[in-house]
Order: structure tokens, then sequence, then C-alpha cells
């Protein structure tokens, strides 16, 4: 791999050898241990939207491989003075960035910047495309506490239509044998459900009780021209994940949320913290996902055999 800017590009027998790799990290991170596999390299993190998980994730990922990590803020940039997604990204490159991790809000600019850098680029969220990373922790997560998803019953509520989390989760889940279900309202359902697998339903009641892993969404306003919904009360009212719709949830069921979570809305808190919930496990196996993918990029193979 030289690159990873989409789930959908990515091939049953990579997604194992990453998962593989994660699963051998967990070990030296519990422990708190730094390995060399990044010695001498720098990691870019070029985040032109807001972050707290994946930026974070991305830079302790890269300090548990024994690399260095260079932050760029939009806000304090000279992108202000009018600097191009490019020019940023090939002046952090002659700094020496070896691998570049982009969330814009473009859908495509990772792909973009891969044509023009010479070192790897990693999509950390473009528009409402793509978020390959998220879509690999959310699917180790469910492995982590269900073993095979194959023909498990994956439901992910809420804004699909705006969602790279989704987009990236549905391709995995698919390529892994799951059935893929969404739910909410008909103006946050992806227009044509059939072109990417999934089965739509408008009602929470009808798919919650069949459902394996319940993955709650926050619904994307800053990626909506206007208003999808008539009131974001409305919204909790018929589409919330809440203490009355708890019963419904089948035995066993996990319930999960890419963050950041609108408290109250998609996902009341005591649910979140209550029994079903695998949110902080997520968080946890983003930074043992997101070392997997940098090993599997940026290490010499001999560096990487004892981790395969
Ligand atoms: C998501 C994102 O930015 O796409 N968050 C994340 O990376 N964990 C989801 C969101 O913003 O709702």
């Amino acid at each position: 791999m030289k690159h990873l800017l989409a789930a959908r590009d990515l091939s049953v027998q990579e997604i194992h050898a990453l998962f593989s790799t994660a699963k051998k990290f967990a070990e030296p991170v519990s422990k708190g241990e730094t390995l060399a596999i990044l010695k001498g390299k720098t990691v870019v993190n070029l985040f032109f939207e807001s972050s707290t998980r994946t930026r974070l994730s991305f830079e302790l990922a890269t300090r548990r491989l024994g690399g260095g990590v260079l932050n760029f803020a939009v806000a304090n940039s000279s992108v202000s003075k009018g600097e191009t997604l490019i020019d940023t990204a090939r002046n952090l490159e002659a700094m020496g960035g070896d691998c570049t991790i982009v969330r814009h809000p473009s859908a495509g600019s990772p792909a973009t910047l891969a044509k023009r850098l010479q070192g790897h680029v990693v999509n950390a969220g473009d528009g409402f495309h793509e978020h390959p990373t998220q879509g690999l922790l959310d699917t180790f997560t469910m492995i982590d506490r269900l073993g095979s998803l194959d023909g498990k019953k994956i439901l992910i509520v809420g804004d699909i239509a705006h969602s790279r989390v989704a987009r990236s989760n549905i391709h995995i889940l698919r390529k892994l044998g799951a059935q893929v279900n969404v739910c909410g309202p008909a103006t946050l359902l992806p227009p044509d459900p059939k072109t990417l697998g999934v089965k739509a339903f408008h009602r929470l009641e009808e798919c919650l009780p069949e459902a394996d892993v319940v993955m709650a969404l926050r619904i994307q306003l800053e990626r909506q021209n206007k208003m999808q919904i008539p009131s974001i009360q409305e919204y909790a009212h018929f589409w919330g994940i809440n203490k009355a719709r708890e019963p419904l949830l089948k035995k066993g069921c996990i319930l999960m949320h890419p963050g950041p979570i609108n408290p109250g809305v998609e996902l009341d808190p005591e649910v979140a913290d209550g029994p079903n919930s695998v949110i902080l496990d997520q968080v946890f196996h983003g930074i043992l996902i997101r070392m997997a993918v940098l090993a599997h990029l940026c290490a010499k193979p001999e560096e990487l055999k004892p981790w395969n």
C-alpha cells in the first residue's frame, strides 16, 4: 500500500492484514512501550477541519511507533493569506514529512494530494466521501466483541446521507459479509440505498430489535445547505437511542458512536455510558488501527515482518 484514500479500495486481505497488525500492537501500547518502526520518520497532520479523536490518535500512533509529528492548524496558518492545500502540503513535505494525514471539507482532496506529493497520504475524512481509518477501527471493534461479522446485522442510525463514517463502514462491512441496515428520516438517508448495498428503514422499531450492532451518528449540520429535518427535538423523539428504546435492543447487541456525540439528540448519555456501549473501546482501537496503517505504509518490510 502506498496510500490509504478510501475503504472502498481495500481488499479483504488488506483489511485482515491491518487488523492482524493492530491486534499485535495492543500489548506494547497497553504497557506504554514505544516501538522503533517509524524511527527517523515524520508524519504530518494536515487538518483543515476540527478533530479531537482522529488527530490526537494519529499523533499518539506516530509517537508509539517512534516517529515524529508535525501538526498543522489551519486557524493560524498561511491559508488565511491564500495559500492552497497543495502548496501547504508540498511545503510540509519539503520540511521532511514522510506521510501526510489529511482532513479536508472537499471530497477527493486526499486523492488529489496523493498525485502531487512524493510520500504517503492517508485520508482522515474528506467531506462526506470517506473516513477509512474510522471504518477500520469501527469494524475492528465489532470483530473484537462479536467475532466474525459474516451474516451479522449492523444498523447505522441517523445522517447517513452526509456521513463519511457511514460510507467507509458500509464498504468494509459488506466486504466482510455483514448485512448493513440504515435508519433515519428520508431526507438523511442515501438517495439510492441499493447502490450502496444497504437496506433502508424509517422506523427504529422495525430494525432495532434484530441488530447485532447499533451505530448512532451525529447530524452533520455543517454539510447541509439547509436543515434537512423539521427540528432537533423531533429527530431525538423518533430516532434517538434513549432509555425508552433500550429494552428493544437485542441481547448482546453493541452500541457504537464515532464521536463527537450530541447528548440527548442521537444518543442519551445514560445509554452511551451503559452496558451495551463500546464507544471508548472504539477510541482505544483508533490508536491501534492508525499504528497499523502507518506501519503498513511507511515501515520497511523487515521491520513490519514481526507484526504481520
Ligand atoms: C467523525 C468525522 O469527523 O467524520 N468524527 C470522527 O472522526 N471520529 C464524525 C462526525 O464528525 O460526526
